[in-house]
């Protein structure tokens, strides 16, 4: 029997009993937007490994045909993506009922892959990419195919572990274990760059996940419309002067990227009251947007879209306009044009800057996607340049009383390595944090993650409309809008959820709430399936949250005691929540800022009515937020700090945190002054 021949008869989860035949290749509809091509820069000798890399997948009897044709799509897209293994047709989430499966579990993982891929939801579905440019479920249809299949064979005593993107296999575990344990992007310390990440990427060896594409949680752009509705409203009434129990009427918010997490901001300026211009270069996504009715009116010019913006705000009325044409054209134009602008920033996909993520000044979306194929060398110069003006115009803006924040896109890190050191706030490199400041460090971070509010979400797993608003009346049942001004805002998001179509793809609900608020929630749902109210539902987060996240430009920017530079949090979070029973974990590198920016981390529980799951929803839940608040609080943030005396008091005998006692500054920093007088001396 010859080699392969063997390791076929050894498995029984492979491709080609998929397949009667090699499959036709599917069709590539119009209309669908497709990834760029990614720079194809592998030698010879990294060629030859990444097709037999791909080959591992394929049985031998199609080696001949599947390696010219792999490597005509290394050569064309610069990655293999296994275009022939692809469904043909529409991707959607169904409802649980039509997956296969020996576990729920199982059948709960499949909606919520299919659901990142839907047509609707993913950014570049043909490549499967969700959203951020990069973002991926998995590196190509061979692994959708076998994942899917190792998901219909997992039993309750299995987890199945996925190592970005492969399927590595199904071991032995026990019920209370994780179902599936997911890692993507990690890299080793010494090769954790993107240079050397883009290679591995280009032999088969690593996916970029994102937070919720590789963790198979997105829920389209409304998980993240919720987040941007906060920031913008408490950046209004952090730094315009706004009451608390007030909103953005009158008030112009002008940012860029109408994608799959900035496509959001249309939607919650509206939700805020304010009025919006929303720069985009491609115009696939403006349609998109119009059509969801996510945005109300497409302008071309400048000049247009702030008279437009104008009228709206004397009348007070809402309105998101999207601005088709270049960012840094349309801030030139409010700058030369003294156009006074209140809340500023900017949702480029900077995690990925050379990549296609930012598409710079003075050429259009079609032609910087051919610089990007043909790997022009002048490319990342004209990015350079792009983002040094951008910078200045910025600047020149926040002269003249405009708040700009950054969006947590690695916009001011771009900037920096564009060449702009005058960024840093100590002038040289960004270890002290940058001039402006990011929208946690400033924003989020104080006002909701330091309090462990955070992006709980879940998906009706029945495809149920109904379910859906099921649960968001009880989940608003459980809130007290009088406790704080947050859960104030938390509850008029949820009672008005419903009105406000949100949902894209499956029945999805993304709710700001604090550890207890979570765990009552989940309860609550949890005795719902439990009664046959409602199907069972799938509960997670975005990793973008309190504890999840180690990135000092964005989640951890507002820890101050000099361990935002560590990624012991997100670690801890991820292997704390697979020993506490969640059903699902996941550890990436990267998240919303790029390779070697951050670890983040993030969950899946599948609510089937059970009393094993009420017990885990008790103890796994508090854990995965309260990690974080309490690591905040030992950095000395103070509503940390807070929260963290409450918790201690409310679970005496069960959890307790340590709780930092606080140095006197001054006294610190005479002592200080003093010991380096002397050792000038
Ligand atoms: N929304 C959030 O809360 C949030 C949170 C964290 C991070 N982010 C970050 O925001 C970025 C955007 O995410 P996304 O999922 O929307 O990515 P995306 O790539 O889908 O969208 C970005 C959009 O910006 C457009 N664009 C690029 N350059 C432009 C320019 N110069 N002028 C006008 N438009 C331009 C692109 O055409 C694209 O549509 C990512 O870096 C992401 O990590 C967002």
């Amino acid at each position: 029997m010859s080699e392969n021949a063997r390791i076929s008869e050894a498995m029984t989860i492979k491709l080609e009993d998929m397949f009667d035949d090699l499959p036709e290749m599917p069709q590539f509809a119009d209309g669908i937007r497709r990834a760029p091509a990614r720079h194809f820069a592998l030698n010879p000798k990294d060629t030859r490994l990444a097709l037999k890399n791909a080959m591992r997948y394929i049985p031998e009897k199609w080696h001949q045909q599947l390696a010219a044709e792999f490597l005509e799509e290394l050569l064309a897209r610069g990655r293999i993506y296994g275009y022939r293994f692809r469904p043909a047709g529409h991707i959607k989430g169904r409802p649980i009922d039509a997956y296969r499966g020996g576990c729920l579990e199982g059948r709960a993982f499949q909606v919520m892959i299919d659901n990142n891929l839907d047509f609707d939801v993913a950014l570049y579905p043909y490549e499967l990419v969700t959203y951020g440019e990069t973002g991926q479920v998995c590196q190509n249809w061979m692994q959708y195919r076998l994942i899917k299949k190792y998901l219909e064979a997992l039993t309750p005593d299995q987890t199945l572990v996925m190592e970005s993107g492969h399927p590595l296999g199904l071991f032995a575990s026990s019920p209370q274990a994780p179902r599936v344990i997911i890692t993507n992007g990690l890299m080793v310390g010494c090769f954790d760059d993107p240079q050397n990440w883009n290679r591995a990427a280009a032999l088969g060896v690593s996916n970029y996940g994102q937070m919720t594409a590789g963790g198979w949680m997105y829920i389209g752009p409304q998980g993240i419309v919720h987040g941007t509705y906060s920031t913008i409203l408490n950046a209004g009434r952090a730094k315009l002067g706004i009451p608390a129990d007030q909103d953005l009427a009158g008030r112009l918010f002008v940012t860029s990227g109408l994608g799959g997490m900035s496509g959001a901001q249309g939607k919650a300026i509206e939700i805020a009251n304010g009025v919006g211009i929303i720069a985009e270069v491609d115009h696939s996504r403006i349609e998109t947007r119009l059509a969801q009715g996510w945005i109300s009116q497409e302008i071309d010019n400048p000049a247009e879209a702030f008279k437009v913006a104008k009228e709206h705000q004397r009348k007070k009325k809402s309105i998101a306009i999207a601005y088709y044409g270049n960012v840094v054209d349309l801030l030139e134009y409010a700058v030369n044009n003294n156009i006074q602008i209140d809340l500023l920033s900017d949702q480029t996909s900077c995690h990925a800057v050379y990549e296609g993520g930012y598409c710079p000044q003075g050429i259009s979306f079609e032609e910087r996607t051919e610089l990007l194929r043909s790997g022009h060398a002048g490319f990342k110069e004209m990015i350079d340049a792009s983002l040094r003006r951008h910078y200045e115009l910025i600047a020149a803006l926040a002269e003249r009383g405009t708040y700009f924040f950054d969006y947590g896109n690695n916009f001011l890190k771009a900037v920096f390595d564009a060449g702009v050191s005058d960024i840093c706030k100590n002038g040289k490199d960004p270890i002290d944090g940058f001039i402006f400041q990011s929208y946690v460090e400033d924003i989020m971070g104080p006002i909701l993650f330091d309090y462990g509010y955070g992006p709980f979400r879940w998906v009706c797993l029945s495809g149920k409309e109904e379910d859906l608003q099921k649960t968001d009346r009880a989940a608003m049942e459980c809130i007290d809008p009088k406790r704080r001004f947050q859960d104030r805002d938390n509850y008029v998001w949820i009672r008005d959820a419903g009105k406000n179509k949100l949902v894209v793809g499956t029945q999805a609900r993304i709710l700001y709430q604090d550890a207890m608020g979570r765990m009552n929630i989940a309860l609550k749902f949890n005795e719902m399936v439990r009664n046959a109210e409602i199907g069972p539902v799938m509960l997670g987060r975005d990793h973008h949250d309190t504890g999840g996240t180690d990135s000092p430009f964005r989640e951890t920017a507002n820890i101050k005691d000099g361990s935002n530079i560590t990624a012991d949090m997100a670690i801890q979070c991820y292997a704390g929540n697979a020993a506490r029973g969640m059903n699902l974990v996941a550890l990436h590198n990267g998240g919303g800022v790029g390779i070697g920016n951050a670890i983040n981390g993030g969950f899946g529980l599948v609510l089937d009515g059970s009393e094993r799951i009420d017990t885990v929803i008790r103890r796994a839940i508090p854990w995965d937020v309260m990690g974080g608040v309490a690591r905040r609080a030992w950095a000395r943030n103070e509503n940390s700090i807070d929260t963290s005396i409450q918790y201690n008091e409310m679970r005496k005998g069960t959890d307790h945190i340590t709780i930092p006692y606080i140095a006197d500054d001054k006294m610190v920093t005479d002592l200080v002054t003093k010991a380096f007088a002397q050792l000038k001396k």
